[in-house]
């Protein structure tokens, strides 16, 4: 018996940092995202644990208990192998091993230990659309965004979360507007172009590439920075218009990572 899932790339087409907590760990209202790349996880029930990875992104991932797919495993309290095509970069903003250990969640029936495997964990257990507070334990999808047409933009460099939080001065920003509710795609993506992520600018500083990706992508409807980086995504009008665009950014940029995606929504 072969089990498989698809661990979507997450975006964060919108985080803002509301407060922190005495613990630490941020206060969070983002709108969440998935798109149609991600990685491939395949898994065999078997007496012993093991992980193999494949895939572009193989090199430097863990195969014990470092990876959060052993950990889900073990919250689990399943055995076996798995196999992980690597797709995505990883620490990249994108979710990468936070949408693995949801994605095993999943497939082993044990979504109630989310949480203790990261903030970003529990969003990641579905893919739709859905706006995530609190330090990502709070859920709730949102119906009305619509699909988008993006390109995403990871410029190769490794930007460490914990760090990007830590260099961020103002920890109390207004929340998203709280409607959530749009007529339209353009009202939808006017709402959008007038939201921010918070971490960009403290992920910037000090990552040049950061900035280069987001100038890359001049051009695009709504540009910005996704997680705590270094991915970048730019929105366009249609799939056409993120194809041609991705071909261009990547001619002019061989070593990135440059995908044109399509996020799930509802149209
Ligand atoms: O929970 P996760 O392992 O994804 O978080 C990585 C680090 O990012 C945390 O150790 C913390 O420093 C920071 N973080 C935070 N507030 C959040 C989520 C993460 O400060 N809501």
């Amino acid at each position: 018996m072969t089990i498989e899932a698809f661990a979507p790339a997450k975006i964060n087409l919108t985080l803002h940092v509301t407060g922190q907590r005495a613990d630490g760990y941020h206060l969070l209202d983002s709108l969440v995202v998935f798109a149609d790349v991600g990685d491939r996880i395949r898994f065999v029930p078997a007496p012993s644990k093991r992980i193999d990875v494949s895939g572009p992104f193989s090199v430097g991932v863990p195969t014990d208990d470092r990876n959060l797919i052993w950990r889900a495993a073990d919250l689990a309290g399943v055995t076996g192998h798995f196999s992980l095509e690597k797709n995505l970069p990883h620490g990249a903003g994108i979710g990468g091993g936070s949408s693995d250990a949801a994605a095993v969640l999943r497939l082993l029936g044990a979504e109630a230990h989310a949480l203790a495997l990261g903030a970003d964990v529990p969003v990641c257990l579905l893919d739709v659309p859905q706006r995530m507070r609190g330090i990502g334990e709070d859920v709730t999808p949102v119906g009305a965004v619509p699909a988008l047409d993006m390109v995403l933009v990871n410029p190769g460099v490794h930007v460490p979360t914990p760090e990007v939080f830590a260099r961020l001065r103002q920890k109390e920003n207004a929340g998203m507007d709280a409607r959530l509710g749009w007529p339209d795609v353009a009202a939808f993506k006017d709402w959008l172009a007038a939201q921010r992520n918070d971490l960009q600018t403290p992920a910037a500083s000090g990552n040049p590439a950061i900035p280069a990706a987001l100038s890359a992508l001049k051009g695009a409807e709504i540009v910005r920075m996704s997680g705590s980086g270094a991915t970048c995504f730019g929105i366009y009008p249609d799939a056409q218009t993120a194809e041609v665009a991705a071909d261009r950014i990547a001619q002019k940029q061989p070593r990135w990572w440059v995908r044109a995606v399509r996020t799930v929504g509802w149209s």
